[in-house]
């Protein structure tokens, strides 16, 4: 304490003596003096705060990404007390090109207001203790970047619940540079873009997804088309988040839900859903049950194919396999079973139609006779008793 006050007082009474500024001690040692000392810098500024936003002492950066560089590397003009005006500091983006360029492109340096102020270099990675990327990329630099995003897009946190909520980046799924808005087609997270963004860290998925039909179906989608299609939602072709969902994604063996299973399915394919919740299967998991058939366990979740393709699992060839992860017994017959059974088409499944028409006459017709068997009861009873009030007036 005492070495650095005197060197203080040492530059402070050249100043009173009205000598020309001088030199400071070299290197960062020099700045030291001042930047590491608060309570000295308080002397000359006007608050506490004021004086703490300028301690910056030299054992910060060598901690940093920024070991290697010294204060003057980004200021320039600041080597003589009192500061001579005109002193500058290096852009981040004279040494970061790349990052500059892609920033550049991003929502972040040009928001959609104008009152927004953009998000800069120093927003995310703070101006002194910049972090390595290699510890941006463990679990407490995760936590402590995700929470600086979190301190401007508060309604975006995640919770340790959701599957990616505890440590997984939010610019592993936004890009950290490139950040473009939700429903710009250039985004890490638009359609087109999600099987590498996903497929990150989620190869499987991704290597099986882009040949299924979904995944077919979203390449065939005429690239200018999906920017209605993605406000039309139902007509989309699926992509991982028409599936999962983006932010409050559950994880998929979550019994209490069945939102990938069932209901993501459901909004697109409203038709074999509605028909499915006639079988056994589909009653009985719309009462909770966690063991019979979901559409995935019979379709897959990432390598669905028409059922006449012998890639898929419900092609005729599959079915005996796939119906006997579940029922040991399976054999043919078992398998003609219909899972999506309409009784109003005919040629769909002729036994069920017939049965369906005929259970549904008689049971029209036992209400029909039913019905007039009461009625005609009810007109004789109406008239038994206006006959017997008409003989008890008779008499009375
Ligand atoms: C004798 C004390 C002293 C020394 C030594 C000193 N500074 Fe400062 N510096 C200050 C004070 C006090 C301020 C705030 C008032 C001002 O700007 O003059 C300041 C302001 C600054 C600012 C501007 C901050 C801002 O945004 O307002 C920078 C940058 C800076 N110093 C860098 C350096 C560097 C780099 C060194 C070493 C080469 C250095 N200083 C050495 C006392 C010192
Ligand atoms: C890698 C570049 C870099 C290095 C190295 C660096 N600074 Fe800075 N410094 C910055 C940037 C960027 C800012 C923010 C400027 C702004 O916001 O306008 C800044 C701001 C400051 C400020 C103003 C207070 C603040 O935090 O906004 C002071 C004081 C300062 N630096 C002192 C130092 C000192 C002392 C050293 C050496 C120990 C140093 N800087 C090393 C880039 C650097
Ligand atoms: C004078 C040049 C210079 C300036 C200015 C500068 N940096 Fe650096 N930065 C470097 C060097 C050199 C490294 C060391 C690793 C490397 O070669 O990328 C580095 C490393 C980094 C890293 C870690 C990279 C990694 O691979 O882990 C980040 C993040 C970073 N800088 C961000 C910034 C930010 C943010 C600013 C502005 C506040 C900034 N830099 C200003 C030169 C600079
Ligand atoms: C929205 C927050 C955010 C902003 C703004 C931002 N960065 Fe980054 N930056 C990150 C994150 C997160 C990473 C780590 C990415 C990873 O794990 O690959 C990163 C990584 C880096 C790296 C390491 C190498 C690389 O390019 O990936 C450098 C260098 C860097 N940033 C510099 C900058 C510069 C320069 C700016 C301003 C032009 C900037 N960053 C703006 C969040 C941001
Ligand atoms: C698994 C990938 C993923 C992760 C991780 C993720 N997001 Fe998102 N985010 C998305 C998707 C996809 C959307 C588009 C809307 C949706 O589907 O929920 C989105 C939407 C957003 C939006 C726009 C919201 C709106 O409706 O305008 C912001 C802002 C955002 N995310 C910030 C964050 C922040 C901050 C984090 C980290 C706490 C984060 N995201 C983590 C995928 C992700
Ligand atoms: C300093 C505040 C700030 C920080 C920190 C910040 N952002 Fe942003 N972010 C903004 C602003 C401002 C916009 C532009 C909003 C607009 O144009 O509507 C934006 C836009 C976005 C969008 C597009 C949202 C949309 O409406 O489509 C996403 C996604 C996003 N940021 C993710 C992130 C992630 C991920 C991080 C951390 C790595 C982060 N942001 C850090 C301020 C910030
Ligand atoms: C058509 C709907 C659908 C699409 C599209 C889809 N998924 Fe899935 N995904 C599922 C279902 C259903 C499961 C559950 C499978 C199970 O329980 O065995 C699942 C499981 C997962 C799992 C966890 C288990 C595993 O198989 O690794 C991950 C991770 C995953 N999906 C990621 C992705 C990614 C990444 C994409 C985009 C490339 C994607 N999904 C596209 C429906 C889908
Ligand atoms: C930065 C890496 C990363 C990115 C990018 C990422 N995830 Fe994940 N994801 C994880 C981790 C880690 C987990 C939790 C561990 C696990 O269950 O695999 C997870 C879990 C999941 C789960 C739950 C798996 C289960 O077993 O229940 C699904 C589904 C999933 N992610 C889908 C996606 C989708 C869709 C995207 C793109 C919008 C995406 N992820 C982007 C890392 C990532
Ligand atoms: C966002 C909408 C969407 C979601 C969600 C979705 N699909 Fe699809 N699905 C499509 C589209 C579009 C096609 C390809 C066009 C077509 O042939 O009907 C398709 C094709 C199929 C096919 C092949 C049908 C054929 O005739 O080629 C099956 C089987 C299928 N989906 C089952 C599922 C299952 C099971 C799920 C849930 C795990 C699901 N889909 C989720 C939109 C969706
Ligand atoms: C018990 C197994 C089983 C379940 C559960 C099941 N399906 Fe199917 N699905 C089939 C079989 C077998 C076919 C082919 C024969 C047919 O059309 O019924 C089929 C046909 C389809 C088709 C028509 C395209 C094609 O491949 O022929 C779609 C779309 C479809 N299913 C979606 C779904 C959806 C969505 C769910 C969940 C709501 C679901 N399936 C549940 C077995 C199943
Ligand atoms: C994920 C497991 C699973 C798959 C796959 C599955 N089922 Fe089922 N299914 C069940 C369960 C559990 C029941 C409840 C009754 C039982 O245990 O037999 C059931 C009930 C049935 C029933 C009515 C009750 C009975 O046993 O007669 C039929 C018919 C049936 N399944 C046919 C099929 C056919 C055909 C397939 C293949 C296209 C299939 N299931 C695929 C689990 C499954």
């Amino acid at each position: 304490m005492l070495r650095p006050v005197a060197a203080f007082l040492v530059v402070l009474g050249g100043l009173a003596a009205g000598t020309p500024a001088p030199a400071l001690a070299q290197g960062d040692q020099g700045c030291d003096l001042c930047h590491g000392e608060v309570e000295l810098l308080r002397q000359h500024v006007p608050s506490l705060a004021e004086a703490e936003r300028l301690s910056v002492t030299s054992s910060v950066i060598a901690a940093s990404a920024h070991e290697g560089e010294s204060c003057a590397s980004c200021h320039t003009g600041y080597q003589r007390w009192p500061h001579p005006d005109g002193g500058t500091t290096e852009t981040c983006v004279s040494c970061h090109e790349e990052a500059g360029r892609l920033w550049d492109s991003s929502l972040h340096a040009h928001p959609r207001l104008d009152e927004l102020d953009p998000a800069d270099c120093a927003s995310c990675h703070g101006s002194h203790d910049i972090r390595w990327v290699d510890e941006l990329r463990e679990d407490d630099g995760i936590r402590t970047m995700n929470a600086t995003c979190v301190s401007c897009h508060e309604t975006q946190a995640m919770v340790p619940s959701e599957p990616h909520g505890d440590t997984v980046s939010c610019a592993g799924c936004h890009a950290p540079h490139g950040t473009k808005g939700v429903d710009d087609l250039t985004a890490a997270v638009a359609p087109l873009a999600q099987a590498a963004t996903c497929g990150a860290c989620h190869e499987e998925a991704a290597e099986a997804f882009p040949g299924d039909a979904h995944g077919a179906a979203l390449a065939d989608a005429d690239p200018l088309a999906l920017d209605d299609l993605m406000e039309a939602g139902a007509e989309m072709p699926a992509t991982c988040t028409s599936c999962h969902g983006g932010h409050g994604m559950v994880a998929v063996d979550d019994t209490a839900s069945l939102a990938v299973h069932v209901d993501a399915c459901a909004t697109c394919h409203a038709d074999e859903a509605d028909r499915y919740f006639g079988t056994y299967h589909g009653k009985a998991t719309a009462l909770g049950s966690h063991v019979v058939a979901t559409c995935d366990d019979c379709h897959g979740a990432h390598g669905i194919f028409a059922s006449a393709e012998e890639a898929s699992w419900v092609h005729e060839s599959k079915l005996v396999e796939t119906c006997g992860e579940c029922h040991e017994h399976a054999r043919e017959a078992f398998v003609a079973y219909d899972s999506h059974p309409d009784p109003l088409d005919p040629d769909r499944n002729f036994p069920l139609f017939v049965t369906f028409v005929f259970m549904n006459a008689l049971l029209l017709g036992v209400l029909v006779v039913f019905g007039l068997h009461t009625f005609l009861w009810w007109v004789r009873i109406l008239i038994d008793s206006r006959r017997s009030e008409a003989t008890e007036g008779s008499h009375g």
